[in-house]
């Protein structure tokens, strides 16, 4: 397919804490990435991202920080002690506050990866602002943006094929898009030279 490589699955366990047992278990050994989101953070807290460590997974804690410059930095260090591998922040909190994470990210141990998120995916496509917010996250020093498919290829040509870019909107052919807007294939993003993808409702409609 182009040569490039399979983006990582990165699967948002968008369900109570009483289901995450048998989402691992359906999904093995192999599957290593998981999304922990508001849903199940707010309802389980952090024992879940302890958890899901001890059963050695990695964790994208998607909180999309969006908040003053101080609250910032504490929040993505608080991440990184929670256990987060994967951290996100909303670049529309401005420069400041990006500066601000960029600081955590230099004193957290270990690093972890750190996305701006550009536009949601459930509203419409705007390229170009994708791109500049993207070039935002590029020279405060964030590792990615979390963009759809669709932008992949205008955000790695203004800032880089090493910066990483994690897509949301990901749908199996015939699956309902519900409020997502931007959606696209595990191919598409294959083609496009998406780092991770970001799935949920097509994954966990196979499970329950
Ligand atoms: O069920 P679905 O595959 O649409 O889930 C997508 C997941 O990605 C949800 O957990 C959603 O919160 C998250 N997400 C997103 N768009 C972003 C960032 C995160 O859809 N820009």
């Amino acid at each position: 397919m182009g040569g490039k490589k399979r983006p990582e699955l990165i699967v948002a366990l968008d369900v109570d804490r009483e289901r995450v047992d048998k989402v691992l278990e359906r999904l093995g050994e192999g599957q290593v990435w998981y999304k922990v989101g508001y849903r199940l953070f707010l309802q389980a807290g952090p024992e879940v991202v302890h958890y899901l460590k001890s059963r050695g997974k990695k964790v994208f804690l998607d909180l999309k920080f969006h908040d003053i410059p101080n609250t910032m930095y504490h929040a993505v260090l608080s991440s990184v002690r929670l256990g987060a591998d994967m951290v996100n922040v909303h670049i529309s909190a401005g420069e400041e506050s990006l500066r601000a994470v960029r600081r955590a990210l230099d004193e957290a141990r270990p690093r972890p990866i750190c996305v701006g998120v550009t536009r949601l995916t459930s509203q419409e496509s705007d390229v170009s602002q994708v791109v500049a917010m993207a070039e935002v996250a590029r020279s405060v020093g964030l590792d990615g943006v979390v963009c759809s498919v669709w932008e992949v290829e205008a955000v790695k040509g203004a800032c880089g094929s090493d910066f990483i870019t994690v897509c949301p909107g990901i749908r199996l052919a015939g699956d309902e898009t519900g409020d997502q807007r931007r959606v696209a294939t595990p191919q598409d993003a294959q083609r496009a030279g998406a780092d991770y993808i970001v799935m949920g409702r097509s994954v966990l409609g196979r499970i329950f």
